[in-house]
């Protein structure tokens, strides 16, 4: 478990009782008329400039220890904000023991961990990454005044943050958080092929093979949509004006015994149930956030099912009573595939308004790392 200094949490918490005014409004939510709205956070509205200048935050490797690492190094947006790693690498090449998941809708996910149930709120989970130190990502304790105070020289800042912030117009880490949080929960996903036939009524939209694969993810024989459920495709969900939010953690028999580096929501609780549960995964975007699992120790979608077939890699006693395991043909796991690819979202993995904001010899850029 990764904690954050404990001063540093108090630090955000006193921002919090003290919240200043923010500029509200002039946020039009890219949502399709039937997707409601993410709940949003009162002491943190939505606002276009906050948007914006969360997104020049989320590219910004100034916000790490040595200026070479920053949340784009390992949520980028080409691969639906996932790294093609593994297993992320943060700051001095560090190597963590989970894999970096998408990003895409966020802003409806109760949890925001692989394992941590108590990861509830977006601003919060921004001091992992920076603050965490098990394994170091961004390695940014103990250096955030200098922190705050380069960030404060840059003059797209001082605009921005006077903007977005005008009763505490700074960096610092309640307003740098909560700018974090604010473009995170603008990262909506749902112009996938699969949206178009499925709520837009396109039915040229998905390929024969993909609407038959849609029939056998829905079907008893494989179960996948008990976990994978909704819109999102996971049976965790929150939306905005509604007090109830849906958690589902499952232990899908990867490991006979998982192993401490990453044990699963026991890591947490301590209950001996807990041990190799994990937050279902949505699966819009799959196709594009390889290598799978809480551990990127599938190499692809192929490696997925086949893992499901067997009815878990190696199984465990906690191995929930759903996966346990089915024959199909060739045919009908290329049609799965088919489907799976069909949740691909191409307007979101090259949306502008998502796009590095930096020139190219920026000082916010010049040193990252790349995904
Ligand atoms: C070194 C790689 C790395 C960096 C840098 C990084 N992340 Fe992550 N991110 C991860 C990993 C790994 C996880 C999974 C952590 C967990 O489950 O405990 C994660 C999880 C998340 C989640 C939860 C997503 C979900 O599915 O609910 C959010 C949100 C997030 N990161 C935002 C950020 C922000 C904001 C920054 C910059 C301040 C950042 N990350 C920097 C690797 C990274
Ligand atoms: C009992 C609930 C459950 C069922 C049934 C289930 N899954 Fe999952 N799925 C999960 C959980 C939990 C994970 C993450 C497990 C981990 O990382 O340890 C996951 C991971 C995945 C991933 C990897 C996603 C990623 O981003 O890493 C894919 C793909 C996937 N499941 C597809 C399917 C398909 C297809 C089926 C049906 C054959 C299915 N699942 C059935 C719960 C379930």
């Amino acid at each position: 478990m990764r904690h954050a200094a404990l001063g540093v949490v108090l630090a955000l918490l006193a921002g919090a009782v003290m919240a200043p005014a923010q500029a509200e409004g002039g946020f039009d939510w890219p949502l399709p008329d039937w997707m409601p709205r993410p709940p949003v956070p009162e002491d943190n509205p939505m606002s276009a400039v906050k948007v914006e200048l969360g997104r020049h935050l989320f590219y910004d490797a100034r916000l790490s220890g040595d200026g070479t690492v920053a949340c784009a190094s390992c949520h980028d947006p080409a691969r639906a904000f996932t790294d093609g790693r593994d297993r992320a690498v943060g700051i001095h090449g560090t190597v963590g023991n989970l894999n970096a998941p998408s990003l895409a809708n966020v802003a409806y996910l109760p949890v925001n961990a692989w394992a941590n149930p108590h990861m509830t709120s977006l601003e919060f989970q921004a001091l992992v990454p920076l603050f965490g130190d098990a394994p170091d990502e961004m390695g940014a304790t103990g250096q955030e005044s200098r922190i705050f105070a380069t960030l404060a020289t840059d003059p797209n800042y001082s605009r921005a943050f006077a903007a977005a912030f005008p009763d505490r117009p700074g960096p610092d880490l309640f307003t740098v958080t909560r700018a974090l949080a604010a473009f995170q929960r603008s990262l909506t996903s749902f112009d996938s092929p699969y949206d178009r036939f499925k709520y837009g009524g396109d039915l040229d939209a998905l390929s024969e093979a993909a609407k038959r694969g849609e029939q056998l993810f829905f079907d008893h024989r494989f179960e996948c949509y008990h976990c994978h459920q909704g819109v999102l495709f996971t049976d965790n969900f929150q939306r905005e004006g509604s007090p109830w939010v849906e958690t589902g953690f499952h232990n899908t028999g990867l490991y006979a015994d998982y192993p401490a580096t990453a044990p699963g929501r026991i890591e947490i609780t301590g209950e001996p149930g807990d041990a190799g549960l994990f937050r279902t995964p949505s699966l819009r975007n799959v196709a594009v956030t390889a290598p799978y699992m809480h551990d990127g120790s599938i190499a692809d979608l192929r490696g997925v099912l086949a893992h499901y077939a067997r009815g878990g890699r190696e199984g465990h006693a906690n191995q929930d009573g759903m996966i346990v395991g089915f024959q199909a043909s060739e045919a009908e796991i290329d049609d799965i595939l088919a489907f799976l690819n069909s949740l691909t979202d191409e307007t979101f993995l090259t949306n502008p308004a998502h796009a590095d904001p930096w020139p190219d010899d920026h000082l916010a850029r010049i040193n990252r790392a790349a995904p």
